[in-house]
């Protein structure tokens, strides 16, 4: 898509649609069309659209009036938000050039970086496997005009291009089928971005892992034909300072869970490809993070295999030791993701870590708890967690923290090993974090469970269905925004 910024007077723009904002308080209708607002057919409200054909004076063949809220509270998410949704309305009526009219008060970096954001996840659909693209008209492009306006608008222009782009890359990579997206695939994937971005790579294979002895990893993935890959990649700022903070992503990469012998029931079952959207979530945010140089290192770790079942699968009742020396008594098959990170999380402290964020569609309980709008959050520091509200909340990505106690550790007892892998239905999401604490030991961690964010089941008006990419732009800003 080609993206552009340019001064100059809306009246002059040329385009298949001008996109103009409509605030409930703030009326922005061209001349002449004061009585839609009079009539009561427009209110200004979110996700109201009125599209006008041919107005006098200007070049634009059509202006599409888009419903933005109330001024007073509009924050640049809301704007990405109303721009995606604008950019699926024109889609829809197969309208591929358009442009945006940018107020002068909101003529700053952060707009133009969320109204580019916005054109571009707008734009995104997952066809890329359907033979028929009649459908899907992808927009060809997409100008903001500013009249007047602040400096620095063409940086806000390649931030939000880069950020978009690379949160699309995880929606992509969450989006591909399980035959085609296997441990082995997703470690390819990541190699070939690395290869662009001048991202550090490295991944570690079965036998590697075995000789680290990342016995909880390898326990999930010996059922499956499917070679496991644990995925390192890593950014270096240009002037490392020596002693400093290292950030270590961590992202869940199950390429399909079945449950294991602890099987899964058939309803949906197919959604478990998701699965891995942790993992595409630090690889995104990799890409980005490369492309923008923060000042401090981050890896990102993203452990991959697939859950089957079959003569070679481990049982309900064995018992592994994961790469910190612990035991695990497996008590549920299905309870796979946290073994994976189990071994992730040590593994990122090895490799000298500092600080820890992981990502993964851990627990339906979180589903249970916070629906499909929230991330689950849990932390064991409040100094990364204060952080890390900054940038989602800026991101406007929203996350509720549940909260970790000794108290429920208890659920995790088991007979014959360290602890089991389960601690029953209630507070399902709390003992899975609880598991993961133990993993992530002394080290400052912030745990995200995404079961209920990383994916849409319908698409919206101003997203596709499917993977959501979810968590990217919150850690890209996370490490862009770091000071010491
Ligand atoms: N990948 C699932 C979690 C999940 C469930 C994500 C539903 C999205 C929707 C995870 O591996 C899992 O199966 N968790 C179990 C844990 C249980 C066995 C303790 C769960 O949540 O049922
Ligand atoms: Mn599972
Ligand atoms: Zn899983």
């Amino acid at each position: 898509m080609e993206l552009t910024l340019d001064r100059k007077s809306p009246f002059e723009v040329q385009a298949d649609a001008l996109i103009v904002l409509e605030f409930e308080e703030q009326s922005s209708l061209p001349k002449g069309y004061e009585p839609m607002r009079e009539a009561g057919e427009l209110k200004g409200k979110l996700k109201e659209f009125a599209l006008l054909h041919h107005v006098p004076g200007y070049k634009a063949h059509r202006i599409l009036v888009a419903g933005a809220g109330m001024k007073k509270s509009f924050h640049s998410s809301d704007l990405r938000t109303v721009i995606a949704a604008s950019v699926r309305f024109l889609k829809a009526r197969h309208l591929g050039k358009a442009s945006l009219v940018l107020p002068e008060d909101l003529s700053t970096p952060e707009h133009v970086s969320a109204a580019s954001e916005g054109a571009i996840l707008g734009d995104f659909e997952c066809d890329r496997l359907k033979s028929d693209h009649a459908e899907d008209t992808p927009l060809a492009s997409f100008h903001i005009v500013v009249d007047g306006g602040g400096d620095n608008l063409e940086a806000g222009l390649k931030r939000g291009r880069i950020l978009a782009e690379s949160q699309n890359f995880a929606r992509a990579l969450g989006n591909e089928p399980a035959n085609l997206l296997t441990p082995t695939i997703l470690a390819d994937r990541a190699q070939a971005m690395a290869r662009e971005t001048g991202l550090g790579f490295e991944v570690l294979d079965e036998a590697r892992m075995r000789e680290l002895g990342m016995g909880a990893l390898l326990g999930v993935s010996q059922g499956s034909a499917e070679p496991p890959a644990m995925i390192v990649l890593r950014y270096e700022p240009k002037h490392p300072a020596a002693g400093k903070p290292k950030l270590g992503l961590v992202g869940k990469g199950v390429t399909f869970d079945t449950g294991g012998i602890s099987i899964k029931p058939a309803d949906k079952m197919d959604q478990m490809k998701f699965d891995m959207c942790g993992a595409a979530a630090v690889i995104g945010a990799m890409r980005a993070i490369a492309l923008l140089e923060p000042s401090i290192p981050v890896i990102g770790v993203c452990p991959s295999v697939e859950n089957m079942l079959g003569p070679k699968a481990q049982r309900p009742g064995d018992i592994v030791t994961s790469l910190s020396g612990k035991t695990i008594e497996v008590l549920n098959t299905d309870a796979e993701g946290r073994l994976i990170l189990a071994d992730a999380l040590t593994y990122a402290q090895q490799l000298g870590c500092t600080h820890l964020v992981d990502a993964a569609t851990l627990t339906g309980a979180v589903v249970v708890a916070l629906g499909h709008h929230h991330t689950g959050m849990f932390s064991t520091d409040d100094a990364l967690l204060e952080r890390w509200k900054h940038a989602t909340e800026s991101e406007g990505e929203p996350m509720w923290r549940l909260p970790l106690g000794a108290e429920y550790r208890e659920q995790l007892k088991s007979g014959y090993a360290d602890m089991g892998n389960i601690g029953g239905r209630d507070g399902g999401a709390i003992t899975a974090a609880m598991f993961l604490k133990e993993f992530a030991g002394e080290t400052p961690w912030i745990h995200l469970d995404i079961a209920g964010t990383a994916w849409n089941e319908k698409s919206k008006p101003h997203m596709a269905e499917g993977g959501t990419g979810v968590l990217v732009r919150s850690f890209v800003t996370l490490a862009v925004n770091w000071r010491d």
